[in-house]
């Protein structure tokens, strides 16, 4: 406990961890499949509401309790607030990246075999035809999951981080670059106007419907890496002179920009090729191909470094979950941390087999949806939130008003009221609404 903890290099090194936690499969693969589920527009609506009102305080919130209590979740809430109650809150949020990342590593390893698609020749023909054979062959995509699953655990095992962060320098501007060379390229397909109608032209009476609401707030959650304490403990390594307002203001900012760009890559191509947006987890695997299959010449190339670069960004978020789960074990049950990553992770990725066969080899259901979207569900648009709630409400009402806006850097602040105000009572309202609702329509 004495141990002088370690802290971040630079106020910019703290930014691009948390981005890596952030920007992942969550931006690119859930995104567009989420909001070709939630009608787009209306979605992407709900999404950018709750991105600001609820993402942006929750995210001060974990920020602050971390960098006060300058340790990780559940060791944070012990130490701040010495009721059982809010060690619920860690509790949960271990048992959240567990179910994540169970499926994580699904999605991951099927970037790892578009990846050597593409190099073996890409993929021609109906994409939708090879996506559906890819997933329908019982071991294939567990073999991929495996090796995603494995690289993530020898990363976190040998705590060589550091490299991974570093390549996240590189990564992510070089990620955001083809990305917008795409979006323009998509644009010209021909199914441009339909796309941005889709995507930006609202559908009111939509806005009545309370699953939209369930799934664009748990997309927040999720895509921000919040609710569970990963945002709280990246805060435990900062010093507590670095201004967060802003830190936090830019994780967010880039964050929903990769996610509507790529959302300017997938539906133009979507509407041009006439492809369904409501069909599921496999929407990005089935329309980029198409779109790199257009690309003459150089098809082959973009495919490959779009799909590693997709790995790179699942990596490091895959990474940033693990490392939740692996530290609570170390600390709980005092084994190695070889013993506790080689372990847990072997049991994620059983968890996750059978994400990846109800994707087309064998029908696991529950409550009318495959299981890798049910969990994908269960812990986005419930645990996270869940978790948001119970930081928010204990960030925000266990210290007094003044205390709270000192801890986040916001006293004397213009905009500190409308802060408190949305801090206090708008965001624990709305996502106790959304989850009430939620749960109702589900
Ligand atoms: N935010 C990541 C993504 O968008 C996923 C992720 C990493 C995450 N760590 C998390 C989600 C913690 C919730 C909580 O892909």
């Amino acid at each position: 406990m004495n141990k002088e903890r370690e802290h971040w290099g630079s106020r910019w090194g703290f930014i691009l961890a948390a981005m890596g936690s952030a920007v992942g499969l969550g931006n690119i693969w859930r995104f567009s499949y989420a909001m070709g589920e939630g009608g787009g527009s209306t979605f992407l609506i709900i999404y950018l509401l709750s991105v600001i009102l609820i993402g942006f305080p929750v995210m001060m919130i974990e920020f602050t309790i971390g960098r006060r209590a300058q340790t990780d979740a559940i060791d944070a809430f012990k130490k701040l607030a010495p009721k059982s109650f809010w060690v619920i809150a860690g509790g949960m949020g271990v048992l959240a990246a567990f179910i994540i990342l169970s499926f994580y590593g699904v999605i991951g390893g099927w970037s790892l075999k578009y990846i050597f698609s593409y190099l073996t020749g890409g993929v021609s023909g109906n994409t939708e035809t090879y996506f559906t054979e890819f997933v329908g062959s019982t071991f294939e995509p567990i073999g991929w999951q495996f090796l995603f699953m494995g690289i993530t655990v020898a990363i976190v095992m040998l705590g060589v981080q550091k490299g991974i962060e570093t390549s996240s320098k590189w990564m992510m501007p070089i990620l955001s670059i083809l990305l917008i060379v795409l979006a323009g390229y998509s644009l010209t397909l021909g199914g441009a106007g339909e796309a941005l109608t889709f995507m930006f032209h609202p559908d009111w009476s939509a806005f009545t419907d309370p699953s939209v609401y369930f799934a664009a707030v748990g997309q927040a959650f999720f895509t921000l890496s919040l609710g569970m304490g990963i945002m709280l403990t990246y805060g435990s390594y900062l010093s507590p002179n670095e201004k967060l307002t802003s830190s936090a203001a830019y994780i967010i900012i880039l964050d929903t920009l990769f996610a509507i760009i790529a959302g300017l890559v997938v539906f133009p191509a979507l509407f041009a090729f006439d492809l369904d947006p409501t069909q599921g987890a496999g929407l990005v695997f089935i329309v980029l191909p198409t779109i790199f299959e257009g690309i003459s010449g150089i098809g082959l190339v973009v495919g490959v470094a779009f799909f590693i670069l997709l790995a790179l960004a699942a990596l490091s978020s895959g990474i940033s979950l693990l490392e939740v789960v692996v530290a609570y074990l170390i600390r709980r049950l005092g084994v190695s941390r070889k013993l506790a990553t080689l372990g847990i992770g072997f049991i994620i990725f059983l968890v996750g087999v059978p994400s990846s066969l109800s994707q087309g080899a064998v029908s696991i259901e529950v409550f009318g949806d495959p299981f890798l979207d049910f969990m994908d569900k269960f812990s986005g648009s419930l645990l996270l939130p869940l978790g948001g709630l119970i930081v928010a409400i204990y960030g925000t009402w266990s210290w007094k008003s003044d205390e709270l806006l000192e801890h986040t850097d916001l006293k004397g602040v213009a905009w500190a009221p409308a802060f408190l105000f949305f801090a206090k009572f708008v965001a624990p309202i709305a996502i106790l609404i959304i989850l009430v609702f939620g749960m109702l329509s589900w």
